[in-house]
């Protein structure tokens, strides 16, 4: 098991995978397959090092996962029990955290192209801070702030000009993207100045997200030099006391042994410490900081079971093993050729059909980006505490892949067997 030394929360115990405590085998023979699990025991040990890392500096902070990489209303809940923050991006994301009864104080609102029905949805709701992405969203968000009678606190979202080293498709942090405004072409500036002029936001920090699975903690270094740097030239537009900095995420994780990120605890620290020094050399008040980590803490946190099925052999080519999933359960391979490791939970040695298929990694961007392609319904969610394990979300069945078409003639005498064996 040598190859598996990077994966976090397994044993191997009588040639079977245990997984946070739980038997893997048993969880897909009860729950069937394919059957997403996650510990939340594992994701509880990732809040509490992005927080007591902070705490160890500092009470002027916020960890607001982002709820793109996993979100439902039961993991809401785990959320809240650990003291966390929220970044959202649609108005189901708001929704889910408002009906899992989240703070909406913590709750950072995210998006480059908010409608209005979200914004006004956010503003009733009243959330924390809105990231403003555009003029057209700023004029909006006033317009409609003005009209609910109350002031909205705003972050803009800046792009430092870094080009990160990760997939292109997840760069961020370079002139060249649809998210924020230009440092250097002035684009920031401007907004800044347009702010100035309207009464219903309130300008109270800046933004920035430059990338997705990084590695190099130079590039979040860069990224607080030049934010903070413009910052402190247009200082006169910021509150003097109860100024913020919001961090995104992108901290990398192990999807194979070949990947080293950095721990939590040193990415946090060098977060602080950047920005305390720089702060302290352009004579600014230490803000108060937000990070949005996302797949740093769902992502080792998940493994998807699958049962394997045909297996074909491509003589003097390859051998192809079949197993019931496809992209549709797992897209990071298909969108960024994205590879992981998997292993057989029922026993250590050559697959055969019927065995379970163990795919390490995958509790980020993996339910929330499924899909329902080639008809195919959506597996369970099943969370893992201590050993016992819970239904985060229920398989679905034939009958709700129905449920949305409108067919009046549709005879209902179909099969409506669920996936799993419930
Ligand atoms: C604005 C913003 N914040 C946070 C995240 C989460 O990033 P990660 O999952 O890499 O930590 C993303 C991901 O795309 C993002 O766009």
């Amino acid at each position: 098991m040598s190859h598996l030394s990077h994966i976090e929360g397994f044993v191997i115990r009588d040639g079977k995978l245990f997984f946070s405590g739980c038997d893997t085998v048993a969880l897909a023979r009860d729950f069937g397959t394919p059957l997403w699990v996650l510990s939340e025991d594992l994701v509880r040990e990732k809040c509490k090092k992005y927080c007591d890392s902070f705490r160890s500096h500092t009470s002027k902070f916020s960890v607001a996962y982002a709820g793109k990489a996993f979100l439902t209303t039961g993991f809401c809940g785990l959320l809240k029990s650990e003291e966390m923050g929220l970044d959202v991006c649609s108005a189901g994301e708001l929704h889910t955290a408002k009906a899992a009864g989240f703070n909406m104080d913590r709750v950072l609102f995210h998006g480059n192209n908010k409608t209005r029905m979200e914004i006004s949805l956010a503003l009733r709701f009243g959330v924390g801070r809105f990231v403003v992405d555009n003029l057209h969203e700023l004029s909006l968000v006033n317009q409609l702030a003005k009209e609910a009678n109350l002031v909205q606190p705003i972050f803009f979202r800046v792009t430092p000009g870094i080009t990160t080293h990760t997939h292109h498709y997840v760069q961020t942090g370079h002139l060249d993207t649809k998210f924020g405004f230009g440092i250097d072409n002035g684009q920031a500036e401007e907004a800044i100045r347009v702010s100035a002029g309207l009464q219903n936001v309130k300008l109270v920090g800046l933004h920035c997200h430059i990338g997705s699975q990084l590695f190099d903690l130079s590039s979040f270094k860069a990224a607080i030099h030049i934010v903070l740097e413009f910052m402190a030239k247009l200082r006169e537009f910021f509150p003097k006391q109860g100024l913020e900095l919001d961090l995104g995420g992108g901290l990398g994780v192990r999807y194979t042994s070949e990947d080293y990120p950095p721990p939590i605890e040193e990415y946090v620290d060098t977060l602080y410490m950047t920005t305390q020094s720089k702060t302290k050399e352009l004579g600014m008040e230490m803000p108060f900081l937000w990070v949005e980590p996302g797949r740093s803490i769902v992502a080792p946190a998940g493994i998807t079971l699958y049962t394997v099925g045909a297996i074909k052999e491509i003589p003097g080519i390859r051998t192809f093993l079949s197993v019931d999933g496809s992209m549709a359960d797992h897209p990071r391979t298909a969108l960024y050729g994205s590879i992981y490791c998997a292993v057989l939970a029922n026993k250590v040695s050559e697959a055969s059909p019927d065995d379970i298929l163990a795919v390490f990694c995958t509790g980020a961007y993996h339910y929330s980006m499924s899909s329902n392609y080639n008809r195919l319904p959506r597996p369970a969610v099943v969370g893992l505490s201590k050993g016992k394990p819970r239904l985060l979300v229920r398989p679905e069945t034939f009958e709700d892949l129905l449920r949305h078409d409108e067919n009046p003639s549709l005879e209902r005498g179909l099969e409506t067997a669920n996936r799993g064996n419930f």
